[in-house]
């Protein structure tokens, strides 16, 4: 338990259960954005219906995905300072990871942008597939977190 000696001291459980329950609403949020804008992609652009998802993709974004997003690298880099980064190769591979997955929030919301305005950048089937991606790197990020295999 050498993590307890480290800045976070004693503190340390509790930022760690709080860097779990945050990273779950992120992935929800992950989850749902793409979800919607393959639903979003199906209405004609201006209709009502569209109008709707536009505001509902809105909120994802505000009240879930930036704010998440945001905390689940404040807590996460306490807890990486906490616990030291040399020979953690799990953790190196995990921040490659977790980088990548903040790159596709970065283009899905930049394509949820650009879908506000009625343009329509990808299908519904493309938007499907990519609904699968923070599935794969959740299943993955996981398993270097608690297994550590290296
Ligand atoms: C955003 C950047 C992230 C950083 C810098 C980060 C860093 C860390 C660190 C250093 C730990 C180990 C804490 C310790 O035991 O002392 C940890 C634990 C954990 N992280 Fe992250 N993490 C991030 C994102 C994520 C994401 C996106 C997920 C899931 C999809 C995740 C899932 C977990 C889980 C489940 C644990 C607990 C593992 C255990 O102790 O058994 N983290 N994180």
């Amino acid at each position: 338990m050498s993590e307890l000696i480290g800045w976070l001291g004693p503190a340390w459980l509790m930022v760690k259960a709080a860097h779990v329950i945050i990273v779950i609403f992120w992935i929800a949020g992950l989850f749902m954005l793409p979800r919607y804008l393959a639903y979003q992609a199906e209405t004609e652009p201006g209709a009502a219906e569209d109008l709707h998802w536009r505001q509902r993709t809105r909120r994802i974004r505000r009240i879930i995905l930036d704010p998440a997003m945001l905390l689940a690298w404040l807590l996460g880099l306490a807890l990486a300072f906490n616990h030291g980064f040399a020979g953690a190769y799990w953790l190196h591979a995990k921040l490659l990871l977790v980088l990548l997955l903040s790159i596709y929030q970065l283009w899905i919301v930049s394509v949820a942008g650009r879908m506000q305005c009625g343009i329509r950048p990808l299908s519904s089937r493309a938007l499907r597939i990519a609904n699968e991606v923070p599935g794969i790197a959740t299943i993955a990020i996981v398993i270097l977190a608690v297994v550590r295999p290296f």
